[in-house]
């Protein structure tokens, strides 16, 4: 998809979308509209109401005419959304050349020029509404349209054009790690991963280190083993890089994915809702996301992520509740649980990132427990730190990009149950209590006591019921959050400084 900024329409628009918030001055605009294209006043007041993601659609000029309602409130992925979905209505009609007027599209009381940030959330919208999921079907029906769009606004100085390239960008790297989370087991592995990786860091410009298994044995990356035992792929232990470009970056900043490319639970085999498991690597997903964007974009941080991955199986090799593991860090674990088994792989690469690179701020991502999904639904990521400041930094962040983090707490007493008598630690404390606090605590031993740790479970997120698809689809959840802290993080340092 081509999206342009144009002083002037081309004349081969087949659609032209005009995107309206609901506000006071909702009326006036409609009545100009309604001379403009000849509908009586009284019908179009009556049929469009500006409401979050109406379409009303006339025909005028030669061409389609839609209104496309934005609703009440100014925010990022309300405005994704709406276009989201107007680019996912478009399959299989004639929508290949379409204009968006945004010249009058400014809210009320609201003062700074938004122009660009809108040009930026309407790309990413037009981009995502376009993805398919029909990954595997025997015919798939690509019947997506959209070829170019020409947004009407005055660029002077190149920043709305720059903003749609951020936008664009943005959303292809989602689909990108959608595909990887949407793919089933049988058609992504631990490999699969790497490969993805070692692709998207060549064409991208970072840097990505794949250690395989004999490395890992060699790096002593034990509970990563450990997990790995019952599966027949290796694993693999990806750590990738990005530096600014020019200058000197403002934060390191390290960031751990969960990768378990399919949880059966192992000996603790799940009986329920293991068909939803080859989600289990969106940790990954929003990892590796975010390192691909912050190279294309060339962010002012300096980045590493890291992603320990395998899958979760069932094997006479495969680790049994009761062992006594070692891990990276030193700790001994005595695994209660073999489907707790996020923490264990998660605790090494934060070790090992803490150990290596001593990042400002480390943050992880993981689908790590059903308690967590129990306690906040499909709503919210649980966060878990003990720095304020980063709380409410990312909490933040997630009320802007509408990925959304509650806190939870992270108190001493949910570790209380992980004392082990005859290892350090244990994985589990055999209780069904706060499960996803207790996976925090857990985590927690392995950060060797980082000022600044945030921990996002986002076992619920990750993978949710979308207007897209009839099942649960990927999310992309966690790459909008963590560009939105940068970016808040960017301002306030170039802010500081002047
Ligand atoms: N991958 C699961 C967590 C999960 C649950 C993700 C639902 C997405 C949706 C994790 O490895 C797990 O099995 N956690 C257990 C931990 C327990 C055994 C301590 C859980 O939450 O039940
Ligand atoms: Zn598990
Ligand atoms: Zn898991």
């Amino acid at each position: 998809m081509k999206i342009n900024v144009t002083e002037g329409f081309s004349d081969r628009l087949s659609t032209l979308v005009i995107p309206m918030f609901k506000q006071q001055s909702l009326q006036g605009w409609l009545n100009t509209l309604s001379e403009l294209l000849n509908i009586p006043n009284e019908l179009l007041l009556s049929d469009f109401k500006a409401n979050h993601k109406e379409v009303f659609t006339t025909y005028g000029n030669g061409q389609r005419i839609i209104l496309l309602g934005l609703g009440d409130k100014i925010l990022q992925h309300r405005i994704i959304e709406a276009f989201r979905s107007l680019s996912h209505f478009t399959k299989g009609k004639n929508f290949t050349n379409i204009g968006i007027d945004i010249i009058n599209f400014q809210f009320e009381d609201i003062e700074q020029d938004l122009l660009p940030f809108f040009a930026e959330m309407i790309s990413s919208g037009l981009v995502l509404g376009q993805y398919d999921i029909q990954l595997l079907k025997s015919k798939s029906e690509t019947d997506h349209t959209i070829e170019t769009v020409e947004i009407l606004a005055f660029d002077e100085d190149g920043t709305i054009q720059k903003a749609i390239h951020q936008g664009l960008e943005t959303a292809l790297t989602q689909r990108e790690v959608m595909t990887l989370l949407n793919l089933p087991a049988s058609h992504k592995t631990a490999l699969d991963l790497a490969d993805w990786v070692q692709k998207s860091a060549k064409k991208h410009g970072y840097k990505a280190d794949i250690f395989e298994k004999e490395e890992i044995e060699k790096l002593g990356l034990n509970a990563l083993l450990a997990v790995n035992r019952g599966s027949e792929i290796p694993p693999r232990f990806i750590v990738m890089e990005h530096q600014p470009k020019d200058g000197e970056a403002l934060k390191t900043i390290g960031l751990v994915g969960k990768g378990v490319t399919y949880d059966t639970g192992g000996l603790n085999i799940k009986t329920q809702g293991m068909h939803f498991m080859k989600s289990d690597m969106g940790g990954a997903a929003a990892v590796f996301g975010t390192m691909e964007i912050a190279a294309k974009l060339d962010l002012p941080f300096h980045i590493i992520g890291i992603v320990p991955t395998t899958d979760n199986c069932v094997d006479a090799k495969s680790i049994k509740p009761g062992d006594v593991i070692d891990s990276y860090s030193g700790l001994t674990i005595e695994v209660m649980d073999t489907d707790a088994e996020g923490r264990l792989i998660m605790a090494d690469a934060l070790s090992y990132l803490v150990k290596h690179y001593q990042p400002d701020v480390l943050m992880d991502l993981a689908t790590l427990t059903g308690s967590s999904v129990r306690t906040l639904g499909y709503y919210a990521g649980a966060m878990f730190t003990q720095n304020e400041d980063l709380a409410n930094e990312i909490y933040l962040a997630g009320q802007r990009s509408g990925e959304r983090v509650w806190r939870l707490p992270m108190w001493e007493e949910y570790g209380n149950n992980l004392k082990s008598d005859i290892a350090d630690v244990r994985n589990y404390g055999m209780t069904p209590l706060a499960g996803a606090s207790e996976a925090a605590k857990f985590l927690e031993n392995f950060v060797d006591n980082h000022p600044a740790y945030v921990h996002i479970d986002i076992a619920g997120v990750a993978y949710n019921d979308t207007a897209y698809a009839k099942h649960k689809i990927a999310t992309a959840f966690g790459i909008r959050l963590l560009m939105d802290y940068m970016r808040q993080l960017e301002l306030e340092m170039s802010t500081a400084d002047n």
